[in-house]
């Protein structure tokens, strides 16, 4: 049956500055903790590719833009580094502004539609140094930032986001060894996940003050659906408290104005209340977002946690992983692959959260060693195809049921590199050749997009 998708659906891809750009200390570029976290421990990362290595974006950003075109992209998602553009937190780096003035420009030219991030797990390492997200300050630095990008690019862009996925940055730095400082600490992890709702809050302040006309923002979320194991009351609980923290956390406040009063309970009953300022209560209320962005790669499966003892460490207090006999896996990145998950999302946005415009902002697959699967020197992603596919089947079907789904961004446009696992995982409608100054090839999925994003559905 054919599917097709509403009026000026946007078919885009995502990306972001640090996993792209490279030339991470030229032309004025501060390190983030990335860059830091590189030259402290090389060792760390996958085939000690570091973030200094990623795609070239900064030098070849015309002709990224060109192959977008080739491929039918109407819509780019990508971020812009905080780092490069203010690299002790208050000089403007002009180099910076140039670079994003002509790669914005270039992208409008061609038809494409900038969605601009502000940040994508990039804390400025001067920052970092004071205390990172822990400390107030950051609240103010950033939405300084925040300000200085819309009006320097407000002319250009007209649909910002602030953050890329808050709770990975909490959840990775704070609860986990993933990203910098590293450290396992839930009273702190809670108190960065407030700071950055702050500085959300207050980015979007100064978004409103700014006035870019016609001017849009919201925030990316990676949201999961959270299935329970069963029907138990246990495990039902296990589930509530799941979604109170990795979905309601963020989403309550920037859509209701709100954080969960059963949140607040907790925390408190736990002694994990954070700091807090007179007149926060009042900010989140009043700066709510226009549009969510929505990472989704996978659900959460759950069950009631096992040997709970107290102090709760992490979320796994209140929640424990359980694996679906019925689960289909994506080896190579060991994710569930569960495209119903979509709908389930789509549904629960529009009945649950005054039905607000979304889109798709992250969605794809990456795997492992894909040169072999190269035929007539076109790497044979049937697989991709076939992923990206079915979420666009069930993202279909919400839509057609009323979702206010306005486009569709698949992780990601070219191969780029992806933190500690670096090359491993490839997720691109591209190949790069990382032996032969980054040369991008089309590989059997930018082919198939194309021609959807052309008849508008398939
Ligand atoms: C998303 C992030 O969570 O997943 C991206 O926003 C990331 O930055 C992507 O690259 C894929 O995950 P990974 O860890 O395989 O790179």
């Amino acid at each position: 049956m054919e599917k097709i998708f509403p009026e000026s659906f946007l078919w885009g891809a995502a990306a972001s500055a640090p996993q792209t750009e490279g030339a991470a200390l030229i032309d004025g570029k501060s390190p983030s903790t990335w860059d830091k976290w590189y030259e402290l421990e090389p060792q760390q990362f996958f085939n000690q590719i570091g973030p200094k290595d990623t795609s070239n974006t900064y030098y070849l950003y015309k002709e990224d833009v060109r192959l977008m075109k080739e491929m039918g992209l109407n819509s780019y998602r990508t971020s812009i580094a905080w780092t490069r553009l203010l690299p002790d937190g208050q000089t403007l780096n002009t180099k910076a502004v140039s670079f994003y003035r002509n790669y914005f420009t270039e992208m409008l030219q061609a038809g494409i539609k900038p969605i601009i991030n502000l940040f994508h797990f990039d804390m400025p390492w001067w920052l970092m140094e004071k205390g990172g997200w822990e400390m107030r300050e950051a609240v103010d630095a950033f939405a300084f930032y925040a300000q200085t990008a819309f009006e320097q690019f407000g002319d250009l862009v007209k649909d910002w986001t602030t953050f890329n996925e808050p709770m990975v940055h909490i959840e990775c730095g704070y609860l986990g060894e993933a990203h910098y400082p590293k450290v396992i600490d839930f009273k702190r992890a809670i108190q960065v996940g407030y700071h950055t709702l702050m500085a959300h809050v207050k980015a979007v302040q100064a978004f409103r003050q700014v006035g870019i006309s016609k001017g849009k923002i919201g925030i990316i979320l990676n949201l999961s659906p959270i299935y329970a194991k069963s029907q138990n009351p246990e495990d039902q609980q296990a589930q509530f408290y799941a979604d109170l923290f990795y979905t309601r956390s963020f989403l309550d406040p920037v859509v209701k104005g709100e954080i969960p009063l059963e949140l607040k309970n907790v925390l408190q009953e736990h002694g994990l209340t954070p700091k807090t300022n007179a007149g926060d209560k009042e900010l989140i209320r009043q700066y709510k977002i226009d549009f969510l962005g929505v990472n989704y790669y996978q659900p959460l499966r759950v069950q009631a946690p096992k040997n709970q003892v107290f102090p709760a460490k992490s979320p796994g207090y209140f929640a424990r992983g359980y694996n679906w006999p019925e689960k289909r896996i994506n080896p190579h990145r060991g994710w569930e692959i569960y495209p119903a998950g979509m709908y389930d999302l789509a549904k629960r946005i529009q009945q649950e959260y005054d039905n607000i415009p979304w889109y798709v902002s992250e969605n794809g697959m990456g795997v492992e060693g894909e040169e072999k699967f190269t035929k007539n020197q076109v790497i044979q992603d049937q697989y991709r195809i076939a992923f990206v596919k079915e979420h666009l089947e069930y993202l279909h079907q919400a839509i057609a049921e009323g979702s206010h789904c306005f486009g569709y961004h698949v992780w990601t446009f070219i191969d780029c590199w992806s933190w500690l696992n670096g090359y491993k995982n490839r997720y691109g409608f591209y190949q790069v050749d990382l032996d032969n100054q980054f040369i991008r090839k089309p590989k059997l999925s930018s082919f198939w997009f194309k021609k959807i994003s052309s008849q508008n559905g398939f």
